[in-house]
């Protein structure tokens, strides 16, 4: 005569390892929270050098530094920083014109902005910014091009 079928204890505890397994998985496959965009573009000091950077390139890059000339670099540059985090939900302060303002007089084309997007792409990435966070800056920005453009070129 067969025993009847009593799960042992062993055997019960074993059930228990896919269970747990399952809400392992479940826990670590929920998205990770997301720090705060200014965080992923390196806080403050990291948003300061990039927008130092793009500054220095876009003051000498032959596409786009015709605007550039008696512009005092460093405070156009820390300007920008403080744009940038502001846009980025950074704890900056900006206290500057807004974007329509700031570039009406330099009758800008839509091909001196692209190169200025490309720039600034370029420094994000050296500066390690993850794709995910590049993205989104650029798509904060990209609705400024219509009040940033205003002349044909
Ligand atoms: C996403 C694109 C851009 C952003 C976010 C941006 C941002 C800014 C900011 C924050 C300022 C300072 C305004 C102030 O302090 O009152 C500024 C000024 C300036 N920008 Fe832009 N800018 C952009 C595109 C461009 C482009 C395409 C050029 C030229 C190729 C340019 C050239 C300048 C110049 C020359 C100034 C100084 C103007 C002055 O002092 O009279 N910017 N920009």
């Amino acid at each position: 005569m067969s025993q009847p079928a009593t799960p042992t204890r062993a055997w019960r505890q074993l059930t228990l390892v896919p269970m747990a397994l399952a809400l392992l998985s479940a826990a670590c496959s929920s998205a990770p929270p997301v720090a705060p965009l200014h965080e992923r573009l390196g806080g403050v000091q990291g948003i300061e050098s990039i927008s130092s950077a793009m500054i220095q390139r876009m003051a000498t890059d032959p596409r786009t530094r015709r605007t550039f000339d008696g512009i005092n670099l460093r405070t156009i540059s820390a300007s920008i920083a403080a744009y940038l985090c502001k846009v980025a939900d950074g704890p900056c302060v900006y206290e500057g014109e807004t974007m329509r303002n700031a570039h009406a007089d330099l009758k800008l084309g839509g091909s001196e902005f692209d190169t200025t997007v490309q720039i600034l792409r370029e420094e994000l990435d050296r500066a390690g910014v993850g794709e995910g966070a590049k993205n989104e800056l650029l798509r904060r920005l990209a609705p400024s091009r219509r009040d940033i453009v205003t002349a044909d070129r």
